[in-house]
């Protein structure tokens, strides 16, 4: 039994996270540039750059990230995630800061998908919070690498290649420009890829070859017991919740926004 709670961890932490997060600023920015970009269609990245020169930056922030500092698709930076940093996605969450690091180190996926890459695109910021980037992945790797969870289930390299479908991607900075949240895993087409609709975690599992619990009663139990009971990395919740995502929203991992 010592190798269950692991299981159902990873379940359900591969099961398309995301993470919800909020910010108290609503301002609204002047659009009249963007609406003029969007109405064309094109160069909205490039050009972000004559908008704002801080739009740009938490852009070149948000890829630096993405591409060289998550500890999913490379080793972490812990410099760049705010002391009270969130992660949450539909299945999995809210980690902190530590959990979310730990439950990195314990996955070990860039090592186990050494080609791994999240692909993003559309990279823009949220016109009701002017610190939030949304951006879309579609992860795509070769399962070759060292094996998974090394530490616990160790499960071994099959070769198989993940193509993920589009999933939904943000991040909300603090003034210092430091990561507070980061939410995943929210698929926006189904029927791409070759994950059957599942987004990174379940994509990931189906790759792996291990059978997926369905969301629901025996999912939460897992969960609950992984992270309250056996509380050891992969973790799907955090039991310590920086206390301003506890007055965003109570409910732990596994709400099943399939
Ligand atoms: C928005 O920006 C344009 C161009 O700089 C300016 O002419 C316009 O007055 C601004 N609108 C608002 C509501 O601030
Ligand atoms: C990722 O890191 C490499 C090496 O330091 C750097 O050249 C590249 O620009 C970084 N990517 C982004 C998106 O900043």
């Amino acid at each position: 039994m010592k190798s269950f709670a692991p299981v159902l961890v990873l379940i359900s932490f591969f099961v398309c996270e995301a993470f919800i997060a909020s910010s108290t600023s609503t301002k609204k920015r002047n659009s009249s540039i963007t609406q003029h970009r969007s109405f064309f269609g094109f160069g909205l990245d490039e050009k972000q750059a004559s908008t704002s020169t801080k739009d740009n930056s938490l852009i070149q922030k948000t890829k630096d990230i993405i591409q060289n500092k998550s500890g999913f698709y490379s080793p972490y930076d812990a410099d760049v995630f705010a002391q009270d940093f969130v992660f949450r996605g539909p299945f999995v969450g809210p980690l902190n800061k530590k959990d979310y690091l730990a439950t990195m180190d314990a996955f070990g996926i860039y090592k186990a998908f050494p080609d791994i890459s999240a692909n993003a695109w559309g990279f823009n910021i949220d016109p009701e919070n002017p610190n939030r980037v949304w951006f879309m992945v579609r992860n795509t790797g070769t399962f070759s690498g060292e094996p998974l969870i090394p530490d616990t289930l160790a499960i071994k390299p099959n070769g198989e290649e993940l193509n993920g479908c589009p999933e939904t991607f943000s991040i909300i900075f603090d003034e210092e420009e430091k990561m507070k949240y980061l939410s995943v895993g929210y698929v926006a087409d189904r029927f791409d890829g070759n994950t059957k609709g599942k987004g990174a975690a379940f994509g990931i599992f189906n790759v792996i070859g291990l059978p997926l619990p369905k969301v629901g009663p025996v999912l939460s139990f897992l969960q609950w017991f992984g992270s309250e009971v056996y509380g050891k990395p992969p973790l799907s919740y955090s039991t310590d919740v920086p206390e301003w995502w506890q007055k965003k929203s109570k409910d732990k991992s596994s709400q099943g926004f399939l």
